[in-house]
């Protein structure tokens, strides 16, 4: 276990590596809004926030912070940060309203236009293929637990590849497989809403041969290039702490890692699904792979996004049906109850570089809190400087982690702006910009100006 660092020397941006990628991070479900405009299809996100009781206040995304039209103004506040990349997601059920087959020419002219004002301000784009918003139609013919769903994915990719390449500068295939298959169709708390413990195992399967397919065809298809931007996949990987060094914790936790981690990482390493996860489960059928499909899924990527809120503490429970548990935490938590846990993000960054045995390069896609953020009586600023605290320890951690040799290459926070926290709704606030989902006014919060300035190299870290 390390200890904290003692350092007398103020550290700043500038002692990350030379060229290090300072961003923001949003995605289509969450601020685009325009659900029905120009041409775009049904998500499996309008669907089930529609369902009563599944989304806080029966809040939806149609509209959110409207970044589909608002775009230019939200770049004019990347720039004003100076941040280099801005991570976004494509919308699927806008280039491909029904998930196969018709092209929607105007939803790439959309990813067009933004690339374009990014680019013009000097900002990079980062483009997540999918998070989250399946098209409707492919889930009413099985969702991912039906194999087709990944071919249906590579093809969309390619799309995206042909008419977008010259416009990306980072590629990201999925983000976080783990959610979209066991909050999915296990818990059923994110859409579809499922709670089938084999259909989220095949989801999870098809997920990462989809992403396989995807970058094969991105290395190989036709339009494929030489000099191409690079592309990598966004996990939501997690490094527990067991509770105590009793065996059964330490087992606990591995068994944690298991599920949330190697059960994602292990296939892109080139080597099988964690074996002894599906024996413990009598309800549970093995994932449906076929001959060939785990070398698809560790066809080489270039880069491993790592998304971190926080690091769990994890507890044997043989009450609990999966035989352990979250354990509580002594410290200090979010507006998400997520525990506030820096130390841990140094940890992890640590153990996932080992684990992956040094292969990728890896960049924090996502990092940040939710708050419960309020603006002045003025309406003018917004003071959030527990926001400021959590991200200041968190990018220390991540510089610690870099001096200790860990090849950390950007740190996209989450979020540049509050949007819709999926089953949470508006309800919780990412942003370091305030979104007034009045009228749509932005209002820069504390901490905006605070990562402009770590940014800058002005602030200490
Ligand atoms: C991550 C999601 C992202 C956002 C943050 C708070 O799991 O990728 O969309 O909701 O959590």
């Amino acid at each position: 276990m390390s200890t904290m660092k003692q350092s007398n020397r103020k550290r700043s941006s500038t002692d990350f590596p030379q060229g290090f990628v300072w961003g923001v991070a949003a995605a289509s479900y969450q601020v685009e809004g325009a659900a029905r405009e120009d041409g775009r299809g049904p998500s499996i996100w309008d669907t089930f926030s529609r369902k009563p009781g599944k989304v806080l206040h029966g809040h939806t995304g149609d509209v959110s912070v409207d970044q589909y039209h608002r775009y230019e103004e939200d770049v004019q506040l990347m720039h004003e940060l100076g941040v280099a990349s801005y991570r976004f997601s494509i919308a699927w059920p806008r280039v491909q309203p029904a998930g196969s087959g018709a092209i929607n020419p105007a939803g790439l002219d959309y990813y067009r236009r933004l690339s374009d004002a990014l680019h013009a301000r000097g900002i990079q784009t980062t483009a997540t293929l999918y998070h989250w918003d399946l098209p409707q139609p492919l889930e009413d013919a099985g969702g991912w637990p039906v194999r087709d769903t990944a071919y249906r994915f590579a093809e969309y990719s390619r799309v995206c590849f042909e008419a977008l390449g010259d416009h990306v500068d980072r590629w990201i295939t999925l983000n976080e497989p783990w959610c979209s298959s066991v909050l999915g169709y296990l818990e059923g708390v994110h859409a579809p809403g499922c709670t089938d413990r084999s259909a989220a195992w095949a989801a999870a399967h098809h997920l990462m041969l989809g992403h396989g397919l995807a970058v094969q065809a991105y290395r190989s298809g036709p339009g494929a290039q030489p000099d191409a931007a690079p592309i990598g996949i966004t996990l939501n990987l997690e490094s527990p702490r067991p509770a105590t060094r009793r065996p059964e914790d330490l087992e606990a936790a591995d068994r944690w890692i298991d599920l949330r981690s190697r059960f994602f990482l292990d296939p892109l390493l080139g080597r099988p699904y964690p074996e002894r996860h599906f024996a413990s489960y009598p309800d549970h059928t093995p994932p449906p792979v076929q001959t060939g499909d785990m070398a698809t899924i560790a066809v080489p990527i270039d880069f491993l996004g790592v998304n971190f809120y926080h690091e769990p503490v994890v507890a044997a429970d043989p009450s609990h049906p999966e035989g352990f548990r979250c354990a509580e935490s002594h410290h200090e938590t979010t507006d998400m109850g997520w525990p506030i846990t820096p130390r841990g993000l140094y940890r992890h960054l640590k153990w996932v570089w080992q684990t992956t045995e040094g292969r990728y390069p890896l960049f924090i896609t996502e990092n940040g809190c939710a708050m419960p953020d309020t603006l002045t009586p003025d309406g003018e600023r917004c003071h959030d400087p527990r926001r400021v605290a959590y991200l200041r320890e968190h990018f220390s951690a991540a510089l610690d982690a870099v001096e200790d040799g860990v090849d950390l290459r950007g740190y996209f926070v989450w979020s540049l702006i509050d949007n819709f926290e999926w089953a949470y709704g508006y309800e919780k606030r990412f942003g370091i910009v305030y979104a007034d989902y009045v009228n749509g006014r932005r209002v820069r919060k504390d901490s905006f100006y605070y990562l402009r300035e770590v940014i800058s190299g002005a602030e200490t870290l």
